[in-house]
């Protein structure tokens, strides 16, 4: 077992107290480091940097290098799975993930190949061996994958869509290709993020961006459930069992109380609803993580500070909180104000 200097995330997903709440952000590797943008004009393209392990390592440790982090996330992205499956993933300067095939009925789901993770995803995994090596155990390591149906939004649309409405119409239109598309997705996905937990990772995220897209009735079949099939899944190895997951509905508030009863360890929220009223739903079932809105960033230090004491005096002294935005750090965010934000957590 590593030893760690800094247990703040692990604590807090096990609902222990903590001397301050842990901090990390999601995309806290990315496009606002500069160093982070140099070095990705030099490999030439993102895909080269997730699949260069060295690389991947790196970037991982860059915003450790600059911030007091509570915890270091993977270098990767959602779409490696459905690369990995050969539907020919691309990303164009300025422009969001474009695929070269994408799945349109029941035969092209029928041809996804099932997914080798020590063949066809070894870089990711070697990535992780990376970072262990290079953590030395200084904060845990958080491994992720996307959730089934946000990693079918993107199979089924080819690239990023405002609303993914072709994935949107196969749930009315053909729900059992939908279905199967998500069956191989949890198959694959559950292989990969025990791929990544046996290789060394210490919590591992869902990430299901595009969850809040569905109608109430559609969540819980497309949404919820093939989430819920990885967790248990999870949950019934013991290589596994002790993984804390941690969930991230985007827009999805109003099913709180279904997330809370899916296995998983922690919800992220997102910035649109309030922590105490989180918390008084979901009670002391799970950890709550979250949920500034990334926009807080390109105000001042001072209301930065401001916005986290008003997060930890709406959460109180219960064990279970994690801070982070509700969503991805934006690309020309300042970086003084990140740590602002961090400082601000710690200050307590
Ligand atoms: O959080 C981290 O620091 C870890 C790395 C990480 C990336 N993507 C790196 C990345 C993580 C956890 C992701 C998850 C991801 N990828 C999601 C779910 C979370 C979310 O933000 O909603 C989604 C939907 C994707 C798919 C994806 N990857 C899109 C739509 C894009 C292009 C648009 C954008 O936001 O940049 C990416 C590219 C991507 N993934 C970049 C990074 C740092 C930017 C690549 C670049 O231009 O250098």
């Amino acid at each position: 077992m590593t030893q760690y200097n800094n247990t703040r995330l692990l604590q807090a997903l096990k609902r222990q107290p903590v001397d301050v709440p842990p901090v990390w952000l999601m995309r806290q590797a990315g496009r606002y480091l500069p160093e982070y943008r140099a070095l990705r004009t030099k490999a030439g393209d993102f895909l080269t940097l997730c699949q260069t392990p060295q690389l991947a390592t790196e970037i991982t440790l860059q915003p450790l290098r600059r911030f007091d982090l509570d915890a270091a996330i993977l270098f990767s992205d959602i779409l490696t799975i459905p690369h990995a499956m050969g539907l020919g993933l691309s990303f164009q300067e300025g422009e969001g993930p474009q695929f070269a095939k994408r799945i349109e009925t029941a035969r092209d789901v029928k041809a996804l190949p099932i997914l080798e993770v020590e063949e066809n995803l070894d870089y990711v995994l070697e990535a992780v061996r990376m970072i262990q090596q290079e953590l030395q155990g200084r904060v845990p390591l958080i491994g992720f994958a996307g959730s089934p149906w946000t990693v079918a939004c993107y199979m089924i649309e080819g690239s990023s869509h405002k609303n993914f409405i072709n994935a949107r119409k196969m749930a009315y239109q053909a729900p059992e290709v939908l279905t199967a598309l998500l069956e191989k997705l949890i198959t694959a996905t559950t292989a990969y993020l025990k791929g990544q937990i046996l290789a060394g990772v210490d919590v591992v995220m869902l990430f299901d961006t595009w969850g809040g897209l569905l109608t109430p009735a559609h969540y819980p079949l497309f949404s919820l459930t093939p989430m819920q099939k990885i967790i248990t899944n999870l949950k019934a190895d013991p290589n596994t069992a002790n993984t804390p997951i941690i969930l991230f509905s985007k827009g999805a508030v109003s099913h709180l109380e279904v997330m809370a009863d899916s296995g998983a360890d922690a919800l992220g929220l997102d910035w649109t609803s309030a922590l105490s009223a989180a918390r008084t739903r979901v009670g002391a079932k799970v950890c709550v993580q979250g949920n500034l809105d990334p926009a807080l960033l390109f105000s001042t230090p001072e209301k930065i500070k401001a916005a986290v004491k008003s997060v930890l005096n709406e959460w109180g002294p219960h064990p279970g909180l994690i801070v982070n935005l509700g969503h991805g750090i934006e690309q020309h965010t300042p970086i003084e104000n990140v740590q602002a934000l961090i400082a601000a957590v710690h200050e307590g």
